[in-house]
């Protein structure tokens, strides 16, 4: 069976709840498709004037982020059961940004992307390398290593529904974008590291996404890449232009 692509925007720290509603009012009727899941990845406090705002639409609302225990004293901390109470069904994990500012490592991933799998939420685990690291020639064993990790004690059922975003850390927020080449090198590579930890079926299922600086004229080639199976859009996500991404064909 095809994969279905998976389109979902990064808001990262942009937009107050009423922002969060006119963006999603506005783009409302440029994402409207049949063809691609269509996720807003919108800050906490967004999520539920958002999730007023795509009621009756295609637009799943997603979170940037969730904490891996249940509840107690973790201040400022949002919980799995938080998350899918206001109805949210994806989280991104492991963002470059959480790894880089807020010290997530590998291991607090998979904490996370356990617990998520506990209460049926859609991780989207993200990886990548830096630039160093693909100068010096060792993205894909990088890569392996942080999908193994993130993977740990994930179940082969669960890794099938789980969505795999492959970010170069150095293609966000730059403007550089990965060659189609090089994005899909790495996306295939991701998906045969599946193959190996858990079985075919498996790396067919699941679903690997690009991002890094994607924008309606990079979407086209980079989404019909055969292990590319959507993009994870940061800045490109706020405009109308997420509206041409995410029916790039
Ligand atoms: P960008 O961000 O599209 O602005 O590069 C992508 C991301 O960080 O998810």
């Amino acid at each position: 069976m095809a994969r279905k692509k998976i389109i979902a925007g990064n808001w990262k720290m942009n937009m107050t709840p009423s922002e969060a509603v006119e963006l999603v009012n506005t783009l409302k009727p440029l994402v409207a498709t049949d063809e691609a899941d269509v996720v807003f990845c919108v800050p906490a406090i967004d999520i539920i004037p958002a999730m007023e705002a795509a009621k009756g639409t295609n637009i799943e609302i997603g979170a940037e982020n969730m904490y891996f225990e249940e509840k107690g004293a973790f201040t400022g901390e949002i919980s799995p059961n938080m998350l899918t109470d206001a109805g949210v069904k994806y989280v991104i994990i492991g963002h470059s940004e959480r790894r880089e500012y807020f010290a997530e490592t590998d291991e607090t991933v998979n904490k996370k992307v356990l617990k998520a799998f506990e209460h049926n939420l859609t991780p989207i685990i993200c990886c990548g390398e830096s630039l160093t690291q693909r100068e010096q020639g060792i993205t894909i064993d990088w890569i392996r290593q942080q999908i193994k990790i993130a993977f740990l004690n994930v179940t082969a059922a669960q890794a099938a529904t789980a969505v795999v975003a492959y970010e170069p850390i150095w293609a966000i927020g730059t403007g550089k974008t990965a060659t189609t080449e090089q994005a899909q090198e790495v996306c295939k590579a991701i998906r045969e590291c599946i193959g190996e930890i858990y079985d075919e079926a498996t790396a067919e299922a699941i679903r690997i996404q690009y991002g890094g600086s994607v924008n309606a004229a990079t979407a086209p080639e980079l989404f019909s890449q055969p292990d590319i199976d959507g993009g994870l859009v940061g800045g490109a996500a706020l405009k109308p232009d997420f509206g041409k991404i995410v029916n790039y064909k």
